[in-house]
Parts: structure tokens; C-alpha cells; sequence
């Protein structure tokens, strides 16, 4: 008996993965991380399935429904919102189980900054402009950063930021990016990327906390970094028609060098 762990995606039910789906409807356990995960995912369950909402549980308590279920021979489905690589408390439930003897799975999910990105119709990584795209947080009240992962240090890249968990912080972040990314340098507030009553607020360092609209709290991605404007960048060599690659080789098109 397996503890399958599912990204469930940013929030619109359609984002789950068909893998993801099948396996849900396979579990006859249902474990669910609070809010964050849709009704309709939900729905997928098999109609008789165990559902736990493991908002108000313990790690100790998860655990136990695991092991409850798989020694009475159910498979479990367990469900975290986006993807499960960042900030799932994955890691933490894994460690448990594997020292349990209880097999895993773990199927990935659409992680929140790519739909955020999707729903502004942006590209993170702009010949140019950016490579790299950092997703981080700041500190909060459970949960310290380790020493060298600060938002200055991350600023000194110039690349695009991804910054969860600290939307609350929004007056630091921009003191902090502030000196190395410029006043100007665009800035995007992503709330509830795919949900119904998502909203997104672009403005710059200077003006993105004037511009914040009331109610935004909590399930909402900063993005900064210049490749945000979605302009002034080079276009890649990918579809140049001069550049030879394995897919499009010159010689095939007849191009040549003299
Ligand atoms: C506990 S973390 C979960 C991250 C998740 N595992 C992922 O793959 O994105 C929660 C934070 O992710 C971000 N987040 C999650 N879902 C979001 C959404 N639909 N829209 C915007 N931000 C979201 C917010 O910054 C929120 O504070």
C-alpha cells in the first residue's frame, strides 16, 4: 500500500495533472491540505472515500491517518497545493513514512509562479534581461532563512524573483530590491493565480505598495525583476533562421555559410 503525494496545482481544478486525477479517484483515502485545494479536485474521489481535511492535524496525526490506512490495505492519496518541491512541508511527512517502512509516490503539480506567470502572459527568462528565475521567500514566523538566502543576496543576480509567503512583507521586500534592481524595475502582485477572483497588480518598486488593492493578503506572488516589462530583450537563437541546430540544421534548408 502506497501514500501517493499529489501537487494539486495553483487552484483552478482543471490544472491537475491526469496522472494526479486517476490517482485520487484510485484511493480509497482522501488527505487534503486545507484551503488551498479546490472542492472539485476533491470530487474526484471515489464516492465512499475517506476525506481528511489536515488543516487542524499535527504531523504526528498525519502520520497516523497514513499508517492507518495502508495497514488496513488502502492506498492514500495526499494532496498539497501547486507543486510539491516548494514549500509543501513534503520533506517532513517522507522522512516519517520512509522510516515507517510505507512506500511513496509523488506526482508533480502546475507550482503557483508558473500560473501566476501564466496569467500575466509573461516569460520569466528574456534573452537579456534574465536566465534565472529564484523562488524564495522571506522569513516568517515558523520559519527562519538560512543565512545567505537574503532577498539582497538574491538581488545581486538581477534575475527574476518569485517571492511566496510574503506578501505581508511587502514594504521590506521593496527596501530591500529597491538598491539593486532600481526604482523603475517592474513589479507584478499575482492573487489567487487561476482562481475566480484572481487579481494582479503591476506597477514598479516605487509604486507597487500605493498601487496594492485592499483584501490582497496571504495566497499572493510577488514577481520583480526586469524581464517583467516584457521589453528590451534580444530574441533568442532558437528560431533565428541563420542558426544551425540539430532539429533545423542549415544544410537541410539549404543555407550556407559562404
Ligand atoms: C505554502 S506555499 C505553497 C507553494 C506551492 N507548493 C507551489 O507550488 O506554489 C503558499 C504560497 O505560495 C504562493 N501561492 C500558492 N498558490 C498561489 C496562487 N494560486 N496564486 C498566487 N500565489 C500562490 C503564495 O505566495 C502563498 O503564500
Amino acid at each position: 500500500m502506497t501514500v501517493h503525494f499529489i501537487g494539486a496545482g495553483p487552484g483552478a481544478p482543471d490544472l491537475l495533472t491526469l496522472r494526479g486525477r486517476d490517482l485520487i479517484a484510485s484511493c480509497p483515502v482522501c488527505l487534503y491540505a486545507g484551503s488551498l485545494v479546490p472542492e472539485e479536485i476533491l470530487a474526484h474521489c471515489p464516492a465512499d472515500a475517506r476525506i481528511v481535511n489536515t488543516a487542524p492535524l499535527d504531523l504526528d496525526a498525519i502520520v497516523a491517518e497514513c499508517k492507518a490506512a495502508t495497514e488496513a490495505g488502502q492506498d492514500v492519496a495526499r494532496l498539497h497545493s501547486g507543486d510539491l518541491s516548494v514549500w509543501s512541508a513534503m520533506g517532513e511527512q517522507l522522512r516519517r513514512l520512509r522510516a515507517e517502512g510505507i512506500p511513496v509516490s509523488v506526482t508533480p503539480g502546475v507550482p503557483s509562479f508558473a500560473a501566476a506567470a501564466a496569467a500575466l502572459g509573461a516569460e520569466l527568462t528574456l534573452p537579456g534581461l534574465a536566465q534565472s528565475v529564484v523562488l524564495t521567500r522571506t522569513p516568517g514566523r515558523a520559519s527562519r532563512m538560512p543565512e545567505g538566502e537574503s532577498l539582497t543576496n538574491f538581488a545581486a543576480t538581477g534575475a527574476t524573483l518569485a517571492i511566496h509567503l510574503s506578501i505581508h512583507n511587502l514594504a521590506t521586500v521593496v527596501a530591500d530590491l529597491t538598491p539593486a534592481y532600481g526604482a523603475d524595475c517592474p513589479v507584478a502582485v499575482v492573487y489567487r493565480a487561476t482562481w475566480p477572483d484572481q487579481r494582479i497588480v503591476r506597477a514598479t518598486l516605487a509604486t507597487i505598495e500605493g498601487a496594492m488593492d485592499a483584501g490582497i493578503e496571504r495566497t499572493a506572488l510577488i514577481l520583480v525583476g526586469p524581464a517583467l516589462s516584457g521589453e528590451g530583450f534580444d530574441e533568442s537563437c532558437l528560431y533565428a533562421p541563420d542558426y544551425d541546430r540539430r532539429f533545423r540544421p542549415r544544410s537541410a534548408t539549404g543555407a550556407s555559410d559562404a
